[in-house]
């Protein structure tokens, strides 16, 4: 079902995760409602507490689409492998959802205007923090070496699928694995017994995923412009 999702966006020509288009909402909409309410506080103008109240809970509508496009873009693109940075974020995000909750609650309970809800406001900081930063190192912790022209196709695969654990032909989750100088790159029937049916925690990439043609193009990215044969 989820995959089916993602054909139908792939054949409109949209090749990437969704989570990060969606992710920056509730970050932006928290940040700035705790700098508005600090400048709130400190100018002692209760009336600004108004936006900060109306951005927190713009921020908890949108935090539950935000929280579904990532467990879906983590089962397709990392095939929900569990490895620290979800770890954190599968904890972190319900944890921000209930302060945004408790924050939306209070502002309710003791009046859009009251200085009450600033702790929560600051916990809500610190929860997208986290959230924040682990993305940002599945995100960029993925180096993509780049090669000629007609290795670009294996490249973008590699890219979705590969470069989060094996950046720059490495390996961060079992660092005496590297791709490089793998003997399963020997071969593409290797490689390809290999991605269908790989040992824990890398998960398995079935033809669903990447195709037989797919493979090909992958395999010869590594072997070509990785391994630099
Ligand atoms: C979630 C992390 C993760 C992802 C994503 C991932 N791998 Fe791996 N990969 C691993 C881990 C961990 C190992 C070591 C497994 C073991 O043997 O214990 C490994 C091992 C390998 C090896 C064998 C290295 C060796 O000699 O032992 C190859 C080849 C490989 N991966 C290719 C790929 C390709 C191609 C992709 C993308 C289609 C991919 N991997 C995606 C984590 C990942």
């Amino acid at each position: 079902m989820i995959n089916d999702f993602y054909d139908i966006l792939n054949t409109l020509g949209y090749h990437h995760p969704f989570h990060p288009t969606e992710v920056h909402m509730p970050i932006g909409l928290v940040v700035g409602a705790l700098i508005l309410a600090l400048v709130a506080l400190i100018f002692r103008r209760d009336r600004l507490l108004l936006t900060p109240r109306y951005l927190i809970i713009l921020a908890f509508l949108w935090v539950f689409p935000t929280m579904l496009l990532g467990i879906m873009d983590w089962q397709h693109f990392y095939g929900g492998a569990f490895i620290l940075p979800f770890k954190v974020k599968l904890i972190t995000a319900p944890i921000l959802t209930v302060l945004l909750g408790l924050a939306v609650f209070l502002g309710r309970r003791y009046g859009s205007t009251s200085m009450k809800v600033l702790p929560v406001y600051f916990l809500c900081f610190c929860a997208v923090v986290v959230l924040g930063y682990f993305g940002g190192q599945l995100t960029y912790s993925g180096r993509t070496i780049s090669g000629p022209e007609k290795y670009m196709t294996g490249q973008k695969i590699f890219s979705a699928y590969c470069t989060t654990c094996h950046p720059g032909g490495g390996n961060t989750l079992a660092p005496d694995k590297p791709l490089l100088h793998s003997p399963l790159l020997k071969n593409q029937e290797f490689f390809n017994m290999w991605i269908r049916h790989p040992a824990s925690p890398m998960p398995a990439f079935p033809p669903e995923k990447i195709s037989d043609a797919q493979a090909r193009d992958l395999y010869d990215y590594i072997s070509h412009v990785i391994m630099g044969k």
